[in-house]
């Protein structure tokens, strides 16, 4: 795989756990992914993942929404210290925020989500929940470029994770979230290697065609790693 001469610079926001930015920096790490990370931006002070950043040594700050009443003034805010960093591309990795069209606009082609479904199915918060309601047989997470409208961007992979009829939310859940930590890193690894691109008329360019179906990845990827 061709790739770039220069890292992919990151700025990853979370809200909590942090277990996908962990992936991440352990691929990096390990040189499994040609990318830097320049900051980690919670909205929440006592966010776990921030850990794993601090452990880097890598820049963390915590943006409290109690600070900022209006969403518009917070996400401006957000706006100004991501870009203090000229980040490539902006992730958001369990950021349990909804942002502005302005925010998501100023960002277009550089802003990433991961979500614990196959988009778009099961837009929203309870995914797992909903599958088992839903009689779902499959279930799984996507990585996609953020659009204004929630969940809707264009998908540049995805992992499927079979529905038991053992399972709860929570034993769904914890197998769908293995699995986003491969993925994520390899929806890295895809940008980093100037596989996938994104295109100026909106789409998503998979070595340099329009990538009509999200790609699927069915092995678990080697950059899994647990929560702790
Ligand atoms: C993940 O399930 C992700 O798909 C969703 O939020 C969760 C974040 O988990 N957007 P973590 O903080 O990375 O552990």
């Amino acid at each position: 795989m061709a790739e770039t001469q220069r890292p992919v610079s990151l700025v990853v926001l979370i809200s909590g756990r942090g277990s996908n930015l962990k992936a991440i920096l352990r691929a990096i790490d390990a040189g499994q992914l040609n990318a830097t990370v320049k900051a980690v931006i919670s909205s929440r002070a006592g966010a776990e993942g921030l850990r794993w950043a601090q452990a880097a040594a890598i820049d963390t700050l915590a943006l409290d929404a109690r600070d900022y009443p209006r969403r518009e003034d917070y996400d401006r805010a957000l706006q100004g210290l991501i870009e203090g960093f000229a980040p490539d591309l902006v992730l958001l990795a369990g950021f349990m925020r909804i942002l502005s069209a302005d925010f998501v606009r100023h960002f277009r082609g550089r802003l990433l989500n991961i979500h614990p479904s196959l988009l778009p199915a099961l837009r929203g918060l309870r995914t797992h929940q909903r599958a088992i309601e839903q009689g779902l047989r499959e279930h799984g997470a996507s990585v996609h470029y953020v659009t204004e409208e929630l969940d809707s961007g264009p998908v540049i992979i995805q992992t499927r994770v079979p529905v038991l009829r053992t399972d709860s939310a929570e034993t769904l859940g914890a197998r769908v979230l293995q699995q986003e930590h491969g993925l994520y890193v390899h929806a890295l690894q895809l940008i980093a290697g100037g596989e996938i691109r994104w295109g100026d008329d909106g789409r998503i360019l998979y070595r340099g065609r329009p990538l009509t179906q999200p790609l699927q990845v069915t092995q678990p990827s080697d950059t899994v790693c647990t929560v702790d």
